[in-house]
Order: C-alpha cells, then sequence, then structure tokens
C-alpha cells in the first residue's frame, strides 16, 4: 500500500505534494488533508474543501517517453472504478472528458494533474464530494452539471478512509496496468466507463457556457493523444485538445 501523509489542514494538498516531491519523496505517496485552504481545480478555478471531502494528491511516475496528461484520463478512470466499488449499483458513474466523475450526471470529483519536471514527477491531485451537505455544493452551481456527493446521492456517512483506499488502490492498479499494456488499455477502459460516448455534445474550448464559442456534435471517443474526437453530420471529424463538454443530449 502507499505511504500516506495526513494532514488536518492545508492549503492544497497538490502544493505539498510537490513540496515532498522536490524532496525525494517516491511515487506512491499520497498526500491527504481533512480540508484545504487554498484548495486548486482546473482552467484557474479554486476547489471549495470544506471538512467532510476527501482531498489528496498522489505521486506518480510518468512512463518514459509519455506524456504526464495521460495520467489525468488514467487518474479520472480510477476515480470512476473506485466510486463504483463504494456505492451501491443503482447509481450511474461516468467519466466526463477529460477526467471529472460524474454521479447521477452530476459533478462528485475533480482531478488536477501537474508535473513536476526537476524531479519528473507528477502530482495528481483528487477531490472527490464524499459527506458534502447540499448546502455546501452551492458554490459549483454555475458549472456544467453542477455538484452533488456520495452524502446527497445515496444518504447516510461513508468513510473517508476507505474511500481514500480505494481511490489510491484503483490508481496505482491502473498505473501498472498502463506500464505494462501502455495508453491503448487506458483509453479503452475510459471509453468504457464514459456514458457520453456516441452522444449528441456541447463543447467549450473556454471551459464555460456563457463565454465563447459552442461546438455541437456527436461524442466520437478519444484519439491516441487523448483529445476528444467529435463529429457532425457531414461526417467530419474534429479533435478538441482542451475545453469542456458542457452539455450532453442523453
Ligand atoms: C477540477 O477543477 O475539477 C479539479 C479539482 C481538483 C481538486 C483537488 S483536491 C486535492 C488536490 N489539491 C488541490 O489543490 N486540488 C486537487
Amino acid at each position: 500500500m502507499a505511504d500516506i501523509v495526513h494532514y488536518d489542514s492545508l492549503g492544497s494538498t497538490n502544493e505539498k505534494a510537490k513540496e515532498l516531491a522536490r524532496l525525494g519523496r517516491p511515487a506512491g505517496t499520497v498526500v491527504w488533508a481533512d480540508h484545504q485552504d487554498a484548495g486548486r481545480g482546473r482552467g484557474h478555478n479554486q476547489w471549495h474543501s470544506p471538512p467532510g471531502g476527501l482531498y489528496l494528491s498522489l505521486l506518480l511516475r510518468p512512463k518514459e517517453g509519455r506524456p504526464a496528461t495521460d495520467l489525468s484520463l488514467l487518474a479520472g478512470v480510477a476515480v470512476v472504478q473506485a466510486v463504483r466499488e463504494l456505492l451501491p449499483k443503482s447509481v450511474e458513474v461516468s467519466v466526463k472528458w477529460p477526467n471529472d466523475c460524474l454521479l447521477n450526471w452530476k459533478k462528485v470529483a475533480g482531478i488536477l494533474v501537474e508535473h513536476v519536471s526537476e524531479v519528473d514527477m507528477a502530482v495528481v491531485g483528487i477531490g472527490l464530494n464524499v459527506n458534502l451537505p447540499a448546502e455546501e455544493l452551492t458554490v459549483f452551481e454555475d458549472r456544467p452539471f453542477g455538484a452533488t456527493s456520495f452524502q446527497v446521492e445515496c444518504g447516510g456517512a461513508f468513510s473517508l478512509q476507505d474511500s481514500l483506499n480505494m481511490v489510491v488502490t484503483k490508481t496505482l492498479l491502473l498505473r501498472a496496468l498502463y506500464e505494462r499494456d501502455g495508453m491503448d488499455s487506458i483509453r479503452y477502459l475510459w471509453e468504457k466507463n464514459c456514458r457520453f460516448v456516441g452522444k449528441k455534445v456541447e463543447v467549450s474550448e473556454t471551459g464555460r457556457a456563457d463565454v465563447g464559442e459552442q461546438t455541437r456534435g456527436t461524442f466520437l471517443g478519444l484519439d491516441d493523444s487523448g483529445a476528444l474526437l467529435l463529429g457532425n453530420e457531414k461526417g467530419d471529424k474534429r479533435a478538441f485538445f482542451s475545453g469542456v463538454i458542457t452539455c450532453c443530449w442523453r
């Protein structure tokens, strides 16, 4: 099992993990905090991190000759697999490009991968809304797909330690699969765990539904580099290397 470093409170587990990576801590180290004062999300967003959520950063070695961004798709699949193990079968769980995890079509987890180039180590930061009541999720209201938590969808209280163990175990297992079988195996699992493939979606390169151009099309899956492939009625394909899915017709 991984080496877990636990804190009551941190600014950001990703910042602490980067510090530890620079000090020579090995791959497999996990930084876990009960809450964060300066939790960070993708695209300069903040990540609201009150007690009750799971906030962790895992050090992973990028695969030789491959970009650290592979690990972002890998972590998305790992979180989806972990959530499926932790919750009843009746809930719908899906990865959403590039690496969000949705529970009943609302965002329950976000992932921020950063590369510490000096030591060639990736920091995989994961925020999972476990025991957060609805009031704590209103800050995410304006984001595409909104937000939810284990508690809101399933009721009761969940063990953060069990949730952490499951997320870390799934991530390390997939990291081993990726080492052995390459990115094709992760891409296959990603598409298999994505409820959006084959559906009509809207993609925003700015990451917002109210700013910039929204492009509609059918989500065809991922290309070799992990880009989102969107098809139109004429049979043309377009690859998106960044952005978010802002809408999906189910
Ligand atoms: C997103 O915008 O969806 C990514 C959110 C990532 C949040 C996690 S919480 C643990 C780690 N520490 C951070 O500051 N951010 C990540």
